[in-house]
């Protein structure tokens, strides 16, 4: 059942709309008598549509569509106007407005459309709901000084066409960061194409990538697109550009020297203008010396280089990420999102997320989701594995041979670096941390270690 709200000056108006939406589409009904009263419902009612008169003394429906843009109110709107004026419901559907009906439209048409735009509604949120669980729409998260700044070289490099590679661990963010670089440049509206070379079987790589002729070889009955035509204009992602074979690697650097492919089992060469972004969590150096990877296509491929921090460089990055998957995660359940208690967060924030950086913070976060009953998710549900600060400091101290001195200066090192990296490197709050007694004695300890920012 969903609720209808119906904003008219004349009750008489309200009531017969009222009337007819409950006898012909079940619907509940609300009424309000102006535009102010309609956006304090708004407020406070989960409205699922609403019936907008464009001409009311208070505020008027133009107004009230103003205003809930501005609220980013997204309930959809149908607008009528008595003045019977085509201009002015264009000029409401500019404004945000789902239609528009005459007055005297008939009633079961009036009830289709508050049908229709419901279902649109539902749908709208639908999509939007699973492109961002997808992780298609997640924005990057993240306010630590690295993360900032590969924001800034994401923005320098969308607005260009040339090649990017994009390097990283694995799970730190790679393929987030290869679609920012698309939605933020000019090629946003068209295609963003990606390819796993690592999936490709070796004898269709070619063929994926710029496409076949009819009978170019058996089993192609039909002549087909490859995936750079399918991104003309747009992005073409070469996720795990490192597993790519060493023909197809061959044929890549060709077409982004010419920039034109041919289909195999062509001759002629068609035009793309495809922008291509690669990445890999190999070191395509030492590919190379081992005669995996071609030089030249290195060399043409890193002349934009984006390098993605691991989780372990950008600690203070984690709360603000496990409150954001704490949010995805329960949106994705049809849950409320739990919080975390501060000893569990704490212990998430000593971690090391060597193995797979933010997609195992992600994982973990799920674990615990899942392993704890209440609202707030208590240390207990913590993973055992999810080890403990001193053990695993950022800079891989571990407790082993040799004298006791040097061990005893190399894990106090990793405690003071740990402690700064959640903090954000705020030398007074670190110091408090650490129960210093000011933040010149933690100052003192940084310079003995050679600790800077
Ligand atoms: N900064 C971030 N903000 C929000 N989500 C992130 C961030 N970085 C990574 N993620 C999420 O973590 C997961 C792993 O990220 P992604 O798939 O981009 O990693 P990757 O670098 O491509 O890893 P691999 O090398 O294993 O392919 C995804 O679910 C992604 O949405
Ligand atoms: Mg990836």
């Amino acid at each position: 059942m969903s609720l209808v709200l119906i904003v008219d000056d004349i009750a008489a108006m309200r009531d017969q709309y009222a009337y007819d939406l409950k006898r012909l589409g079940g619907h509940l009904t609300l009424e309000a008598d102006g535009g102010r009263s309609a956006l304090d419902h708004l407020e406070t009612e989960d409205v699922d549509c609403m019936i907008l008169d464009l001409e009311m003394p208070d505020l008027d429906g133009f107004q009230v569509l103003a205003e809930m843009k501005r609220r980013g109110d997204r309930t959809p709107v149908i607008v009528y106007t008595g003045t019977g004026s085509y201009e002015r419901c264009v000029r409401a559907v500019k404004l945000g407005a789902y239609a528009f009906l005459a007055k005297d439209e008939p009633l079961e048409r009036v009830v289709q459309e508050v049908d229709n735009a419901i279902q649109w509604a539902r749908l709208r949120d639908e999509v939007k709901k699973l492109r961002r669980t997808a992780g298609h729409d997640s924005p990057l998260v993240g306010e630590s000084r690295a993360m900032q700044e590969l924001r800034a070289g994401i923005d320098q490099l969308a607005a260009i066409p040339s090649a990017v590679l994009v390097l990283g661990d694995s799970g730190t963010g790679k393929e987030l960061v290869a679609r920012q670089l698309h939605d933020r440049g000019t090629r946003s509206r068209h295609p963003f194409v990606t390819v796993n070379a690592a999936a490709l079987p070796e004898s269709l790589a070619e063929s994926e990538l710029f496409g076949h002729e009819k009978g170019a070889f058996t089993g192609a009955d039909r002549t087909r697109r490859g995936a750079f035509e399918a991104a003309h204009r747009g992005t073409l992602f070469l996720d795990e550009i490192g597993e790519l074979p060493l023909p197809a690697q061959a044929k890549l650097l060709r077409v982004l020297e010419a920039g034109t492919i041919t289909r195999v089992g062509a001759t002629a060469e068609i035009k793309v203008d495809t922008r291509v972004v690669a990445a890999t969590n190999r070191d395509l150096d030492q590919e190379v010396r081992e005669g995996r990877f071609r030089e030249d296509l290195l060399y043409r491929l890193n002349v934009h280089v984006l390098r993605v921090p691991a989780l372990s460089e950008r600690l203070s990055d984690v709360p603000l990420l496990a409150s954001h998957f704490l949010t995805l995660v329960a949106e994705r359940f049809g849950q409320r999102a739990k919080s975390l208690a501060p000893a569990a967060l704490e212990r998430l924030v000593t971690y090391d997320w060597r193995r797979n950086n933010v997609r195992e913070l992600r994982n973990v976060i799920e674990r615990m989701i899942i392993a704890s009953g209440g609202d707030v998710i208590g240390p207990d549900a913590v993973p055992a594995d999810i080890g403990p600060a001193a053990a695993t400091g950022t800079d891989g101290w571990q407790p082993g041979a040799g004298p006791l001195k040097d061990q005893k200066a190399a894990a106090e090192r990793a405690i003071v670096l740990t402690a700064l990296e959640r903090n954000g490197w705020h030398v007074t709050n670190t110091a408090r941390e650490l129960g210093l007694a000011d933040h010149s004695s933690l100052l003192k300890i940084m310079r003995r270690h050679g600790l800077k920012r």
